[in-house]
């Protein structure tokens, strides 16, 4: 988009103090609903509760995010009439790397700025841009290293859910997501602490894709350029998002031609400034349409060329952002049982998915049990080797939450 100018631009930071967001500052796939203005309609939103929400009125199966839970994560934005109310709502956690508070996240937590051409002369060598996509790469598992750690503080000693680390209703109310030190929710929750790092790890890896030219395809009407880098048509989601893998990103994981876009204000194609003569966050831009609940695409756009002039390329890129963000969260949920065993981790992720865990997330409850899966032997010869939890403390039949991944503990 042109730039905001000033007066817009104040009105917007009057109108929406906490949650004022917008695609020129950290462009990326949409945060706010603001259709007209920036052209965002919650996409990362959208993206997000695809991929995790319960079927409606359902209890989760220990993986989907029941509602309100869901919000923390997805956020949520309001309607009046049928109008987005812009800004309204709550970004949520993945959409807090572009929240102002006071700034949005740099580079690092969208994946821009590691762009390469296979021109010669061209501003930035293959080596340059894959080191620039190792920053973002290490700092997504960072923030999935915050998400396990603070899942921690979910249970007492004694293995229970510590009632005021699970709170979201009353005068809790929704999450306060902010990093680092003047950030924080301002309650101390875990639930909160956990989800915020998890979003914020989520927002990067389907940033990638919409930034990136993994899933698209360039226009073909225009030649090969700066502003139309080849795309490599990858059906699938990216390795190196693997948020438990550790070191360098091996390099064949990493196609000779892959780019993504520098950023800089104002976002043109072709660049300027510390732009010029690269590809462009703009040049790739696949962050705006409508996403419906079902999953269905609407129109592409506006302000995201690569994904106006291939249609196909939007829709791509919101498809491979779903299953991205749902092996992450799958990664999430291994690492928590591998780091506190079995018992206690499918218990603190009873705690992250359910909306009353206290009393849904209880060992020994018989209403619970009911819906059990039930231990595998394999499953039980896995939890022999968790120190912490003893296997006399199982309940008959087990416990829901989180046991779908049973086979895929890493020991
Ligand atoms: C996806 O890619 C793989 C290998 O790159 C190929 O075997 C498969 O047919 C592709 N699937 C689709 C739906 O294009
Ligand atoms: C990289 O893209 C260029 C076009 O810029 C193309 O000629 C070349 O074959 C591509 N290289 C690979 C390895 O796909």
């Amino acid at each position: 988009m042109p730039p905001m100018s000033l007066p817009i631009l104040l009105l917007l930071v009057w109108l929406l103090p906490s949650f004022s967001t917008f695609s020129n500052l950290a462009a990326a796939f949409g945060t706010i609903n603001e259709p007209i203005l920036l052209g965002q309609h919650n996409e990362h939103e959208m993206i997000t509760r695809i991929a995790f929400r319960c079927p409606s009125g359902q209890k989760s199966d220990g993986i989907c995010f029941e509602p309100r839970s869901l919000d923390q994560l997805a956020g949520y934005h309001i309607d009046f009439m049928g109008l987005p109310i812009p800004g309204a709502g709550f970004n949520g956690a993945v959409g807090s790397p572009d929240t102002l508070d006071p700034i949005p996240e740099g580079p690092e937590a969208h994946c821009d700025d590691a762009d390469y051409l296979d021109i010669p002369g061209y501003p930035q060598t293959r080596a340059e841009a894959t080191a620039k996509l190792q920053v973002c790469i290490d700092h997504l598992r960072e923030r999935f290293h915050q998400a396990w750690k603070a899942a921690g503080q979910l249970l007492d000693e004694t293995r229970t859910i510590r009632p005021e680390m699970v709170e979201l209703s009353g005068p809790f109310g929704d999450c306060a997501f902010a990093f680092p030190a003047l950030q924080n929710d301002a309650f101390g929750r875990a639930k909160c602490s956990a989800l915020e790092a998890f979003g914020r790890a989520l927002h990067g890896i389907q940033d990638f894709y919409s930034h990136s030219n993994w899933v698209d395809s360039a226009d073909p009407s225009q030649p090969i350029s700066e502003s139309n880098p080849p795309g490599l048509g990858m059906n699938g989601t990216a390795p190196f998002l693997d948020m438990r893998a550790t070191g360098l990103i091996p390099p064949e994981q990493i196609p000779h031609n892959l780019t993504t876009g520098c950023f800089a204000l104002p976002d043109t194609s072709p660049g300027s400034g510390d732009c010029a003569g690269r590809i462009t966050h703009r040049a790739l831009s696949k962050d705006n349409g409508l996403i419906y609940p079902d999953g269905t695409i609407g129109e592409v756009g506006p302000n995201s060329p690569r994904g106006e002039a291939v249609p196909s390329n939007f829709h791509l890129a919101v498809q491979a952002a779903i299953q991205s963000s749902r092996d992450a969260w799958a990664s999430l949920q291994d690492e928590i049982r591998h780091q506190y065993g079995p018992l206690r981790g499918n218990l603190m992720l009873c705690a992250l998915v359910r909306d009353d865990p206290v009393n849904d997330c209880i060992l020994g409850d018989s209403a619970l049990e009911k819906s059990l899966i039930p231990y595998t032997a394999e499953f039980l010869a896995v939890a022999k080797y968790d120190t912490q939890d003893s296997l006399d403390t199982i309940p008959p039949g087990g416990m829901t939450c989180g046991l779908q991944k049973q086979n895929d503990f890493e020991y």
